[in-house]
């Protein structure tokens, strides 16, 4: 048997990643819903057809100047002002988000975080070997109190400065919890004090079920401390893998000059400029955010049927529950015996960049319907019961 000599970041996280018995139900990842996956097939045609050589060619780096173009326009209409120089195309906000790593960290360098927080932006961030600042969050989001305490710390003892924050500030992704606009506020203020640049990324934003939208924290910077993610992952289909990175020309220049990918799918690209420009895009948001609420509202129920125990807050938008088991609970050990009854959670570590408290799992509503959320809840309660049966007895 050959050795292989593996990098340490190569140990695979979680136990249900890959195999999963057929007919189980999967909460585990933010996939989209299938019925509601647009047809493209118009847009596809237009884009091998009238613009073939663009569609079958390597891109631009920086992205189509037409998509870049769409994006400064769909991102107007949350008061954020971008030009095309502002805008860099991607493969997806994750993407986005390795690309300013690649920019601006250095190994052992600190990057700010929610704890718990978006699980591949840790895996993301691992791989560049960085450090966690991790600060917690209240029922108005990320608690700037808490960070401005903890940088006067580092540089009262000289420290090296965090350079990036990371943060979801619209229905956090574990958590579900949207930051208010004092705290983004707050945040840019702190950015600009201590001089780190944000990186927010808001996939869900346009899906809100209740209450009124609040600005994005890059509609609220002035000085060029806020990159903004975004992608059409949840808008749209993940599987067309377009997003995109707005700030400062300079430094989307530099990560565009990261890039080792050929400068990012340009036929996905003129398939999303076709849906963006016909406005489609708004109308499928709108299909969506209905049928999303829906599915919160069916996991909650479920919830307090075959769980009462576990304690959850209904999110205001996203795709995500974020579940508390009662104190000393090993999640890790219910989402096991959850595949063993068909169904695949998340279980809340995976989320935790530092100390994980071990009884939170995460549960996404989106990928299934109505019925298949229901009997994965009651699957869980089952793996639960088991748990406490035999794993925990008192
Ligand atoms: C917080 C967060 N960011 C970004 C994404 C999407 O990333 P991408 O655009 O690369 O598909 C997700 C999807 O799960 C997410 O939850």
């Amino acid at each position: 048997m050959t050795e292989f000599r593996f990098a340490r970041r190569s140990a695979i996280l979680g136990s249900s990643v890959f195999d999963h018995a057929p007919g189980t139900i999967s909460l585990n990842s933010g996939a989209a819903y299938p019925p509601l996956l647009p047809d493209v097939v118009r847009e596809a045609a237009a884009a091998v057809g009238q613009h073939r050589e663009e569609a079958m060619q390597y891109g631009p780096l920086m992205g189509l100047n037409e998509m870049r173009d769409e994006i400064c326009h769909f991102v107007a209409a949350d008061g954020v002002v971008a030009k095309r120089h502002n805008v860099l195309v991607t493969y997806g906000a994750k993407n986005a988000f390795d690309l300013a790593c690649r920019v601006f960290v250095e190994p052992n360098d600190r990057i700010i975080v929610t704890r718990p927080t978006y699980m591949t932006a840790i895996h993301i961030m691992r791989t560049h070997n960085v450090r966690f600042l991790d600060i917690g969050q209240d029922e108005d989001g990320f608690c700037t109190r808490e960070l401005e305490a903890k940088l006067r710390r580092l540089e009262a003892n000289a420290e090296p400065m965090p350079k990036l924050l990371f943060d979801v500030p619209d229905f956090h992704n574990p958590v579900g919890v949207t930051t208010s606009l004092a705290r983004r506020q707050e945040m840019v203020a702190l950015a600009q004090r201590y001089n780190f640049l944000i990186c927010e990324d808001d996939p869900y934003r346009r899906i809100r079920f209740e209450g009124d939208a609040i600005p994005p924290i890059k509609a609220l910077d002035t000085t060029g401390h806020v990159i903004s993610l975004g992608t059409v992952s949840k808008t749209l289909a993940p599987g067309l893998r377009v997003g995109w990175a707005i700030g400062d020309a300079g430094v989307v220049r530099r990560m565009a000059m990261q890039k080792a990918d050929g400068g990012s799918n340009t036929f996905a690209q003129r398939i999303v400029v076709q849906l963006m420009r016909s406005n489609r895009i708004s109308h499928h948001i709108s299909e969506l955010t209905d049928q999303m609420r829906h599915h919160r509202d069916v996991m909650m129920e479920a919830l307090a049927v075959h769980m009462p125990e576990a304690k959850a807050k209904a999110p205001l938008g996203g795709y995500f529950l974020w579940v508390e088991l009662p104190e000393g609970t090993d999640a890790e050990r219910v989402v096991e015996l959850g595949v063993f009854e068909g169904v695949d959670a998340s279980a809340g570590r995976l989320s935790f960049p530092t100390d994980d408290p071990g009884n939170f799992l995460r549960l996404a509503y989106s990928f299934v319907g109505e019925d298949k959320i229901r009997r994965a809840i009651a699957r869980l309660g089952v793996a639960y019961r088991r748990y406490k049966q035999a794993d925990n007895p008192a």
